[in-house]
């Protein structure tokens, strides 16, 4: 099998890539480990910036999400029962969206195949070998038959725990990560959402997040120990934490009902520098990872690819590689931005670990800024919404 650019995963990342490549005339393969139920199923992020709708818009991908996103003005900082609105949209000039990361990938997936694009799924054994002088090989097995797949480039767009990354040479790339004391309980329930925006939610007891997924559907979280497991949570302990978490004095509580899915997510920062090795380009969360505090994973994975594409059109019309190699160092300082912003999130957002009253009282003064200040709340909405990383490097 012959293709230009062999992408391994099919995530929000991978698909968009395939699409956009497909409509600058490049071919690809898109190679999933994952069965297409399991991909389109998978319940995880569901906050999309303005700049990641207008993406999807102009590459023709936004119908349905156009007729069924929820388009959010502002949010709610929630602080000790007491209510704080943020106009983002007057802030900031734009807003965000809310619409499901499987939604989505629904739609890619859709796209791809009523343009004849290649995705295999159940692929499980992908070895990338890359060429520096030469077309590359991705081998893997494909209707149970061994293939060699010979490439231009690779986009390793396989998520934090996927091989291409780990198929660069030792030596060539520097990590850095933190990992946090807390973890994320994400509970999906078919119950009207308690409000029209998304509920931050800073208490004694540990940060809640309320959002939503449709009209009749509440997608919330509840931070807990790193660590905590579902097992610990049945039904009852999580609407009794949510609760005690979101409650708002004198006001009516949050809507029960039947819980559709729970999991736990663990919080971790990562960035891979270089994001890219020879013909290998790493996009999404193969490169970087964020704390889900700030909502910001799904948005660099598409700022990502819409870079990538772009750079690899420059290649293939006019044989200009300028843009290939300076991918990495045209993405790396949107990435610290958003980086450094879900791990400030993360310190303003969660209970501090048991002892620390300096702490404590730390986060009552960010948060107090964040209200109080118009200028530290114009800051947090440019962030919030992305344009922040328009300044970035
Ligand atoms: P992924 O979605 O992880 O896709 C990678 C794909 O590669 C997967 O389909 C995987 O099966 C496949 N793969 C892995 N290994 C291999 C292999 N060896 N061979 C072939 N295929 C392989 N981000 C936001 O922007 N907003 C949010 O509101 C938000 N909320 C979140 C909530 C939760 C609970 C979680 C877990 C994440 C959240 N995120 C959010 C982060 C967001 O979901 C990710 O950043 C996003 O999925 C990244 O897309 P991706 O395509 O890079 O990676
Ligand atoms: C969602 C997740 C987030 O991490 C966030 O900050 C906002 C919304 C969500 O899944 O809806």
């Amino acid at each position: 099998l012959r293709t230009q650019v062999a992408i391994v995963g099919a995530g929000p990342a991978g698909l968009l890539l395939s699409h956009l490549l497909h409509q600058q005339g490049v071919e690809s393969v898109v190679l999933e480990r994952r069965s297409r139920q399991y991909v389109e199923q998978r319940v995880r992020a569901g906050l999309l910036e303005h700049g990641s709708v207008q993406v999807l818009r102009d590459a023709g991908l936004a119908g349905r999400l156009d007729r069924q996103a929820l388009h959010h003005d502002g949010l709610e900082l929630r602080v000790d029962g007491q209510r704080h609105r943020l106009n983002v949209t007057r802030l900031a000039g734009c807003s965000t969206y809310v619409y499901g990361q499987q939604e989505l990938v629904k739609d890619l997936i859709a796209a791809r195949e009523e343009a004849g694009g290649q995705i295999w799924f159940e692929v499980d054994d992908v070895v990338p070998e890359l060429s520096h002088d030469g077309p590359s090989t991705v081998r893997c097995t494909l209707d149970g038959q061994p293939t060699e797949i010979s490439c231009d480039f690779v986009a390793g767009c396989d998520g934090f725990h996927g091989v291409t990354r780990p198929s660069i040479p030792e030596g060539h790339l520097t990590t850095y990560d933190r990992t946090y004391p807390s973890a994320w309980l994400g509970v999906l329930a078919a119950a009207p959402p308690a409000s029209e925006e998304l509920v931050y939610a800073v208490h004694e007891r540990g940060f809640a997040l309320a959002s939503m997924r449709s009209p009749e559907v509440s997608r919330l979280y509840l931070q807990v120990e790193e660590g905590d497991s579902v097992d610990n949570w049945p039904d009852d302990r999580i609407w009794k934490e949510l609760h005690a978490r979101l409650s708002v004095t004198g006001e009516a509580e949050l809507t029960e009902g039947p819980i559709l899915e729970k999991s736990v997510v663990a919080l971790r920062s990562f960035v891979a520098e270089p994001m890219q090795h020879g013909p290998l380009f790493l996009a999404g969360d193969a490169a970087h990872i964020v704390p889900p505090t700030a909502a910001k994973g799904l948005n660099l994975a598409v700022e990502d690819v819409t870079v990538l594409s772009e750079a690899f059109h420059a290649w293939y019309s006019d044989g200009d590689r300028a843009l290939l190699d300076g991918y990495s160092d045209r993405r790396l300082p949107s990435i610290w931005e958003a980086e450094e912003f879900s791990d400030w999130m993360a310190g303003l957002l969660h209970r501090p670990p048991e002892g620390d009253r300096y702490g404590a009282r730390l986060q009552r003064a960010r948060l107090d800024a964040v209200v109080n200040s118009p200028a530290s709340g114009r800051q947090f909405a440019e962030r919030y919404v992305g344009l922040a990383r328009q300044y970035a490097g």
